[in-house]
């Protein structure tokens, strides 16, 4: 069943949740495109080999636009049921929109925050692409994935390695450093950000904390669209991503120099490598899969 109600909005959100809705969400969907380009690939590769079966009941946790929700679906099949959670009203309606136009009928967007709880104990299977990265307590948002699972019950996520192996938000935000302040303490910002689970021995300590068992990863490697041309990658590295928040931050010093900086980024993209569809960069992901105890 896909979602056709108005999404309520809960009064009390954080201000994580409120960052998300009012400031990210709208430039997320302005680079939807290059957003879908670049994390796409980081699960269409893995998905087939994550065992997700027909019959199953999968939770999708920071599911966004509902791009692996809808695959999820498909495999789980007419006798199994998806269910994707995301804290952003725009996002969940977006997907609706997609699963009910692709006739998908096992699958219903939630709206949640996922650190305050999921419900508990019902699914066979959580995933999240992307999602985990930006809870403000990785403890408490992975603890409540664990307990949405049955006994014995299996989780996987994606999230970005090192800087240093993501060029494609790096670099960009190094250039931007060249010209700009880093955000000050007070920042309004995504949470800990897209590299706060590249170190595997703390993201395992987390992981443990929040009670998963059999942890393990695998690093995956793919070159992700940043732009359909310069234009467009340096629009969207100004708008998203470590690069974006020191723009934002920055205010009205950003505007003053932006000139410079976008020639810069330009000669950065030129650089990178072009196909039809637009440009690509490296990025570098691990996949954690892990299992919550049996009971
Ligand atoms: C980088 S996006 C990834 C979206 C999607 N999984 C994908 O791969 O395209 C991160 C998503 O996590 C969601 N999110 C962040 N914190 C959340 C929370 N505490 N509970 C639920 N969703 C959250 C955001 O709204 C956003 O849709």
């Amino acid at each position: 069943m896909t979602r056709q109600d108005p999404i309520q909005v809960p009064q009390d959100d954080t201000a994580l949740v409120s960052f998300w809705n009012e400031v990210l969400a709208p430039k997320f969907i302005r680079y939807r495109h290059v957003l879908v380009g670049g994390l796409s690939r980081h699960s269409a590769e893995v998905m087939p080999a994550l065992g997700v079966r027909p019959g199953e009941r999968v939770l999708d946790v920071g599911c966004g636009f509902g791009d692996t929700a809808i695959a999820l679906a498909r495999r789980v099949g007419p006798a199994g049921h998806v269910t994707g959670v995301d804290c952003c009203d725009a996002f969940l309606g977006l997907a609706a929109a997609d699963a009910a136009e692709q006739g998908i009928a096992n699958l219903e967007f939630v709206r949640g925050d996922a650190e305050k709880g999921l419900a508990p104990g019902a699914h066979d299977f959580v995933f999240s692409r992307f999602g985990t990265m930006f809870f403000a307590n990785p403890v408490a948002g992975l603890r409540s994935m664990r307990r949405a699972l049955k006994p014995g019950g299996r989780m996987a996520h994606i999230v970005w390695r090192c800087r240093g192996d993501n060029p494609w938000l790096d670099a960009p935000h190094r250039v931007v450093r060249q010209f700009l302040p880093a955000p000050g303490a007070d920042a309004r910002t995504c949470g800990p950000g897209p590299f706060s689970m590249a170190d595997e021995a703390r993201t395992r300590a987390q992981m443990e904390a929040a009670g998963f068992e059999d942890i393990a990863f695998r690093r995956f490697d793919a070159k992700v669209l940043v732009g359909r041309g310069i234009a467009d990658a340096i629009a969207f590295q100004l708008a998203l991503g470590p690069a974006g928040e020191t723009f934002r931050e920055a205010g009205s010093l950003a505007e003053d120099r932006r000139a410079e900086i976008e020639a810069a980024l330009a000669v950065l993209f030129a650089a990178s490598e072009t196909t039809a569809e637009g440009l690509w960069m490296d990025s570098s992901s691990w996949l954690i899969t892990a299992r919550a105890p049996s009971a």
